[in-house]
């Protein structure tokens, strides 16, 4: 027992390549010592080839074993470089014991996944932040300006209709021009709506996710059943948290309508012991999880990819997405309240 600990401890503080230097030097020796002993004793024909035989497979397995055992943490390191590569970000080595050159540069390589995590963050957050800020300025803008401006024009319109005597060819063509003005009203409306939802911001997340449902998504053929838990229905998170949930159950349902061809969509909100968790499942055609998320992948939309960039962003939220082909998907995300 206490042979083989102190084999462990001698395996774990030599470097690879002194081992690989010393196991064939083992073997030259040895090699050299069975070649002395073959003239010394006059063996030949069979003899002989059981030695080389005996001699080039003893060789072969040592060195693969030892080569195996010391090449594992590159191995490691390489499929953490794949999974850093298809998305995980989070992906780390486990240190293993075994080689201290190997070990140093696992530590290394962690560290360097650290830094460029921590600096991916911190751009993605800048470049989200800046997002919402811009959109909701525009929104505000469009709002404050061009919707009040759009009503004057809407009451000034109705006056000059009204001043004109009825059958007259002019107030036909004021109405037309009224019609005209109040759906680029409405249509104004919408984009605001989609650019920053003030409902958000004055009346919190299941408000906004309301009226999304009904304003925005109701279509065809599409059974829509929205269902909050009374004690979810009024808690209001920080503005950023908030935001997050409600573009992450906006893209989800943009993606139900647009892809899913599902009848059903069932969105829950609901709450566990300092959790808010809102859940958006369809019952349509489905999809590979693993594709659409490889970040490599071709063409992809960046819905997904920006779901999971929002969420990384909100300290303590998690995401889920599932989903298989043919069997509808679930997107569902939770954050921590309070505290
Ligand atoms: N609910 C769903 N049902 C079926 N397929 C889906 C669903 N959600 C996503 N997908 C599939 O996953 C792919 C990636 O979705 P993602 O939201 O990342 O991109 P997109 O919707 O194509 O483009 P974008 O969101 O950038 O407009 C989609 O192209 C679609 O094939
Ligand atoms: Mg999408």
């Amino acid at each position: 027992m206490r042979g083989l600990k102190w084999l462990v401890e001698l395996h774990n503080r030599t470097p690879l390549f002194v081992k690989v230097l010393g196991a064939n030097g083992f073997f030259i020796v040895t090699g050299a010592l069975g070649g002395y002993a073959i003239a010394r004793f006059g063996l030949t024909g069979n003899d002989v080839l059981l030695f080389i035989a005996a001699g080039l497979i003893f060789t072969l397995v040592v060195n693969f074993a030892l080569l195996r055992v010391a090449f594992d943490p590159l191995f490691r390191l390489h499929s953490v470089i794949e999974a850093v590569r298809s998305g995980e970000f989070t992906a780390r080595s486990p240190q293993i014991p075994g080689d201290p050159d190997v070990s140093r540069l696992t530590e290394a390589f962690n560290l360097m996944l650290d830094r460029l995590n921590e600096y991916r963050q911190s751009v993605s957050s800048q470049i989200l932040r800046a997002l919402e800020d811009e959109r909701k300025r525009i929104a505000r803008e469009l709002h404050d300006e061009t919707s009040q401006a759009l009503t004057s024009i809407i009451i000034a319109q109705e006056m000059v209709e009204q001043g004109l005597p009825e059958g007259d060819p002019l107030r036909e063509r004021v109405r037309f021009a009224r019609e005209y003005t109040l759906r680029t009203l409405e249509e104004i409306r919408r984009l605001t709506f989609d650019l920053r939802p003030s409902i958000l911001d004055d009346l919190g997340l299941v408000p906004a996710i309301r009226w999304y449902l009904k304003n925005r998504l109701a279509a065809d053929g599409l059974r829509i059943t929205l269902d909050v838990a009374p004690e979810a229905e009024e808690v209001r998170l920080p503005e950023e948290t908030e935001i997050t949930l409600f573009r992450i159950v906006q893209e989800a349902l943009t993606n139900v309508r647009k892809h899913s061809r599902a009848t059903e969509v069932t969105v829950r909100i609901w709450l566990t012991p300092g959790r808010l968790h809102a859940r958006v499942a369809d019952n349509g055609i489905g999809f590979s999880t693993e594709e659409a998320f490889h970040a490599d992948a071709r063409g992809r939309g960046l819905g997904l990819l920006g779901m999971r960039e929002r969420a990384a962003l909100v300290r303590g939220a998690n995401l889920r997405v599932e989903s298989e082909p043919g069997r509808g998907s679930v997107v569902e995300v939770e954050v921590p309240i309070g505290g």
